[in-house]
């Protein structure tokens, strides 16, 4: 087992908790968090030697210093949180537009803030911010959504500046098919999805893992904001 240490908020489910097993293959050793404590230890359990759980709820910024007290040295960070939000101008909710910005923009810096004395200040140490393709690509209702993914990016280079030799990196997945959010949606929903990648294929978990991991270990990278989305851009 390595003696390196990554911490994934957001390992509790989809895409943090496929990085958090690849991971714990590898031989790191990973802290996966959940807004619940017992599902944060339930899913370390099942993660099994060299791994551990935290509860935290990044949308209440104030709150995640405690909740991150007892997490040591970190060698890499993955801000991977999410709560899912569809929110219209038309019938635009204040509330919902305010919890989900904190979440991301504040709740994602806050974190990286907290652990500070905790992250080693060496090439070697990767933070990697989850942001998505909605922030150029959006939809009816992704107006928040947009805009924090396009807010990541501005938090990873003011990080990436203030931090180095830190290295901190963005990744901006698209439509993933086989993630838990999108594969328990109705057969036919991702069609059109599908169709304007031009492979006629979406990126897969195990695509945006290994992307993940290519921007947390590369000593080469920092900075860089990578789209995960088999090239859905050019279509
Ligand atoms: N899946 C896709 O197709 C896709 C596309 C574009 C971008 N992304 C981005 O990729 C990242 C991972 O997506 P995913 O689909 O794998 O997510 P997911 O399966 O929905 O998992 C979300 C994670 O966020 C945690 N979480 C939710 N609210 C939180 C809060 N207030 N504080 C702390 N943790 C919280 C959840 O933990 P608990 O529920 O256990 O508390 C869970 O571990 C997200 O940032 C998402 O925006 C995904």
């Amino acid at each position: 087992m390595s003696d390196r240490t990554i911490l994934i908020v957001g390992g509790s489910s989809g895409i943090g908790l496929a990085l958090a097993e690849d991971l714990v293959a590898g031989g790191d050793r990973v802290i996966v968090t959940s807004r619940s404590a017992a599902t944060a230890e339930r899913v370390a359990a099942e993660l099994g030697e060299g791994a551990s759980g935290v509860a935290v709820d990044i949308s209440e910024p104030e709150t995640i210093a405690d909740a991150l007290a007892g997490v040591g040295r970190v060698d890499g960070l993955v801000l991977g949180a999410i709560e899912r939000d569809a929110n219209t101008i038309r019938e635009y909710d204040i509330e919902r537009a305010r919890r989900l910005i904190i979440l991301k923009l504040v709740g994602y810096t806050e974190v990286v803030h907290t652990l500070l004395d905790r992250l080693e200040p060496s090439v070697d140490t990767g933070i990697v911010l989850f942001g998505g393709r909605a922030k150029d690509a959006p939809y009816p209702g992704s107006t928040t959504v947009s805009t924090i993914n396009g807010g990541i990016d501005g938090i990873m280079n003011t990080l990436a500046l203030e931090l180095a030799p830190i290295r901190v990196n963005s990744l901006h997945p698209g439509i993933i098919g086989d993630s838990p959010f999108w594969a328990a949606k109705p057969a036919g929903v991702l069609d059109g999805y599908e169709s304007r990648t031009p492979g006629g294929k979406l990126a897969t978990v195990v695509d945006v893992v290994d992307a993940t991991k290519f921007l947390l270990f590369n000593r080469g990278v920092s900075a860089h904001s990578l789209f995960v989305d088999r090239g859905w851009r050019i279509t």
